[in-house]
């Protein structure tokens, strides 16, 4: 029997990001209610996957001709929500599937951070996440009042602080605080509720949590970063990574490379799932697959300023200045370095044009196109040649359809396998995770 491993789902965002796609419905008037996206989430809890993870930025970008124009013009991550409020709304339309919405370090005050997770952690009863990050735009910092970003290493010091903020804050109620008499009419225990008395280099904190005990203790905690020091920030206080590396060995490597931090830091490498991302391309048949991965070629090749407007808003490099038909060259960013590394290790003596046409294509991680069948075959192996621990799906074309041939089609297709659980386990995600 093949090991059995995750499932995720990487929402960009809950915006209008389907916007120019097919079969996206009315999405023009309808985004604002958030329905697609909470069908989405019915739809993979379903489909029995760990998480959602609520992607987020908190800003316009402006990375192409130093203009909001290409952005605003192609819905490029906006307009897009406050994935707190949507998170909310998901946890209220499942019952299984852990909901992770991502809260940046420099825009939510540590306190702030432990008590939103905290309450969705209650409210859902156990299944709440924090995608943990540091932002990687100064446009975003700009708009909470900072001038810019602090260096790169810098961000992963001061996260160091503040993820211990945030674990202290939802330790300051021991276990049993809440003793609920109603002889001597006592709810709560003083004895059992702590301030934490943090001072640390960067950040402050008082507590204790006002908001009380999550059922989870500590929420589950996701980390990205793909670089050394973030690999060990994660390793450190991750319990799942979600990563983008591209083909079986680059994948491995990562792996083991997180293991190898995670062990040094004194945690058992078991306790940490990493993640990879795909965007499987389905057909009814082999030639229909490709024939969708063609036609997703093509309209690459024909729109490279939006790609690289992409590839700019993640790493705060205007591409425009750029020559499409010159080779990509050396870069170096203050802001996604691996995402960019990522482009350049592909990119190699290509022309910028050749390598933007191709870069987020068709896979991710892997190239998945094929029938439901061929790409679960291809998943099993690849987790095989890996040793672990599963996928994030991240379509670059949500709709209902798109869903629908993943959770309907390749996911039980994968279940038949024996490769993807068909029931959960557990009530808490956190168990889930550690389920296999
Ligand atoms: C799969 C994936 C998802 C990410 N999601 C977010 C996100 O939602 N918001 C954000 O600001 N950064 C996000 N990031 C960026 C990471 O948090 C991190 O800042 C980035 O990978 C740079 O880290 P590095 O320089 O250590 O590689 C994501 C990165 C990856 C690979």
């Amino acid at each position: 029997m093949a090991d059995k491993f995750h499932l995720a789902w990487f929402l960009q965002g809950s915006s209008i990001q389907a916007w120019g796609e097919p079969w996206t419905g009315n999405i023009s008037e309808e985004w604002g209610s958030a329905e697609m996206f909470l069908d989405l989430a019915r739809s993979i809890e379903r489909a029995c996957f760990d998480y959602l993870l609520i992607e987020d930025s908190i800003y316009i970008g402006e990375m192409w001709q130093k203009s909001r124009d290409i952005y605003l013009k192609n819905g490029m991550s906006v307009p897009r929500q406050e994935g707190s409020v949507v998170a909310s709304l998901m946890v209220a339309a499942t019952r299984h599937l852990g909901i992770v919405p991502t809260l940046s370090t420099f825009a939510y005050a540590p306190y702030l951070v432990a008590r939103t997770v905290g309450t969705l952690d209650q409210v859902s009863g156990g299944r709440a996440g924090w995608n943990m990050v540091t932002g990687s735009s100064d446009l975003s910092a700009q708009n909470f009042g900072y001038a810019g970003l602090p260096q790169h290493d810098t961000r992963y010091d001061m996260a160091d602080e503040y993820i211990e903020i945030v674990k202290r804050l939802w330790d300051s109620w021991e276990p049993g605080a809440i003793v609920a008499d109603r002889e001597s009419g006592i709810l709560i225990d003083p004895a059992k509720v702590h301030t934490i008395d943090y001072v640390g280099e960067y950040y402050r904190c008082r507590g204790p949590l006002n908001s009380g005990p999550c059922p989870q203790g500590r929420p589950v905690i996701a980390q990205a970063g793909g670089s050394d020091r973030g690999k060990r920030f994660a390793a450190t206080h991750a319990d799942t990574i979600v990563a983008h590396v591209k083909g079986a060995e680059h994948m491995k490597a990562y792996r083991e490379d997180v293991h190898a931090k995670m062990q040094a830091a004194g945690r058992d490498p078991g306790t940490c799932k990493v993640l990879f991302l795909v965007a499987p391309i389905l057909g009814d048949s082999m030639e229909e697959a490709e024939l969708k991965a063609e036609a997703r070629r093509v309209k690459a090749a024909r729109n490279t300023d939006i790609k690289l407007a992409q590839l700019g808003w993640s790493t705060n490099i205007d591409f425009s200045e750029f020559d499409l038909d010159q080779p990509v060259g050396e870069l170096t960013t203050n802001g996604h370095q691996q995402s960019l590394a990522q482009f350049l290790r592909k990119a190699g003596k290509r022309t910028l044009r050749e390598a933007i046409t191709e870069y987020g294509t068709t896979g991710m991680s892997v190239d998945l196109i094929g029938t439901p069948d061929a790409v679960a075959a291809q998943m099993g192996e690849v987790m095989q040649e890996v040793g672990g621990d599963g996928f994030l799906f991240a379509l670059p074309n949500v709709s209902r359809k798109s869903v629908s041939e993943i959770t309907d089609g390749l996911i039980p297709a994968l279940q038949q396998r024996g490769l993807t659980r068909r029931a959960y386990g557990h009530r808490h995600l956190r168990d889930n995770l550690l389920e296999f």
